[in-house]
């Protein structure tokens, strides 16, 4: 039996299902939330088989009318270039607004479908069918999509909330391990942020978890998403960016390896292991016991907890300058206070995060 978590935001709200075989099912799970529409269904060229084709034959079985598009897999296709692409084949294929977008595939194709629905013809539904582990505990929920531009990540996008979330764990089987580890830096944040009993489960479990692990694993992630995002759906009180944790860094850590050197949930590993030394340096209520318990747990999960050679400390403390989550230009962390609680911190004194970087294997200089 699938698993199901509904975000509650008011008529933004949507349902989040979580289980096994769902693809195969979509079309009916489509139909009992948005009737029958016209349906586009954009798809990472990665997942075209088996997964897109599960989508696309329970549509043709139900008689759904669709058009598909494959996108090139990989962050360049979270661009001005390719959304303009999309935004004119549908255009030239004339879809109006009772179009539904399906987005089947990882955080890059859902934040760039997602960014696509909200902006073609000032809005339309979209279904999330997230294929990573990163996708289904993080980005298809929320509402957060957009693309890059040169000057940086996600500088442009919109909150967008889909209408549906459909994770099927079986998508995970034909998933890299780096990219399903990546996810799990994920997962272990929220153990930190929010739930000390999920962490410890996952110190319980091992780094290879079994189908029903997995399901419980991305449901409890999801509940604790859209809790923190129903009571913040904007980021605007604050609540939200708790979901930052270890983003702060890491975002700088991702940025400076020119986004090829780690993966964004390998520096945001990295990054935990930061806020976690900089939260013992200012006597947060975080312990030496949690910090190594985090650290072990990373490792045991076959995480990157330090840096490798080539990191100034300098350069990485100046990209947390251009951080999101600055505010006139002053820095702000997460940082842990115990399990499952952390907190905002502003105004860390520079020389605390330089000594911080260092520890992890940043140069000087
Ligand atoms: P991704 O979408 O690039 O997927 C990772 C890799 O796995 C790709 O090569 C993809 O082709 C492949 N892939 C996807 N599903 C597969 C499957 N089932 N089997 C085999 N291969 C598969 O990356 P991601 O880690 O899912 O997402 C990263 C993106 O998400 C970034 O652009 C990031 O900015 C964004 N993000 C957004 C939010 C949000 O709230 N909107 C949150 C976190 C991350
Ligand atoms: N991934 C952070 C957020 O959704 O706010």
């Amino acid at each position: 039996m699938p698993d199901t978590v509904r975000v509650p935001l008011g008529d933004r709200s949507y349902d989040v299902v979580v289980g096994s075989s769902l693809l195969g099912n979509c079309a009916e799970s489509i139909g009992e939330v948005l009737g029958k529409p016209r349906l586009f269904v954009l798809f990472d060229e990665a997942v075209a088989l088996p997964w897109a084709q599960q989508v696309m034959d329970s549509l043709s079985t139900a008689g759904f009318a669709f058009d598909h598009v494959s996108v090139p897999s990989g962050e360049k296709s979270k661009s001005v270039a390719e959304i303009s692409r999309l935004w004119e084949m549908m255009a030239q294929r004339a879809f109006t607004r009772d179009t539904t977008l399906v987005a089947v595939g990882g955080g890059v194709i859902g934040d760039l479908g997602g960014f696509l629905a909200g902006s073609y013809l000032r809005g339309i539904p979209f279904v999330q069918i997230p294929t990573t582990l990163l996708a289904m505990v993080d980005s298809s929920v929320g509402g957060k999509t957009g693309i890059n531009l040169q000057a940086g990540k996600n500088l442009v996008g919109a909150f967008w909330q889909p209408a549906l979330v459909l994770a099927d764990i079986d998508t995970l089987s034909t998933l890299p391990i780096e990219e399903f580890r990546s996810g799990m830096a994920e997962v272990i944040k929220y153990g930190v942020i929010r739930d000390p009993d999920l962490f410890s489960w996952l110190e319980q479990l091992g780094p290879n978890p079994a189908a029903a692990d997995l399901t419980r694993i991305v449901h409890r992630s999801v509940q604790i998403k859209a809790e923190v995002v129903s009571g913040d759906e904007r980021e605007t009180t604050g609540l939200r960016a708790i979901l930052n944790f270890g983003h702060t860094l890491g975002h700088a850590i991702e940025a400076e390896g020119a986004y090829s050197a780690f993966r964004h949930g390998e520096a945001i590993a990295i990054g935990m292991v930061a806020a976690s030394l900089l939260a013992l340096k200012r006597e947060t209520g975080w312990s030496s016991d949690d910090h190594s318990r985090l650290e072990k747990l990373l490792k045991q999960s076959e995480l990157p907890t330090s840096l490798p050679k080539g990191y100034s400390a300098r350069r990485l403390i100046d990209r947390t300058r251009v951080d999101k989550k600055a505010v006139s230009g002053q820095v702000r962390y997460i940082l842990p206070t115990s399990l499952g609680s952390v907190k905002f911190v502003k105004g860390v004194d520079e020389n605390a995060v330089l000594s911080v970087l260092h520890e992890i294997g940043a140069a000087p200089e």
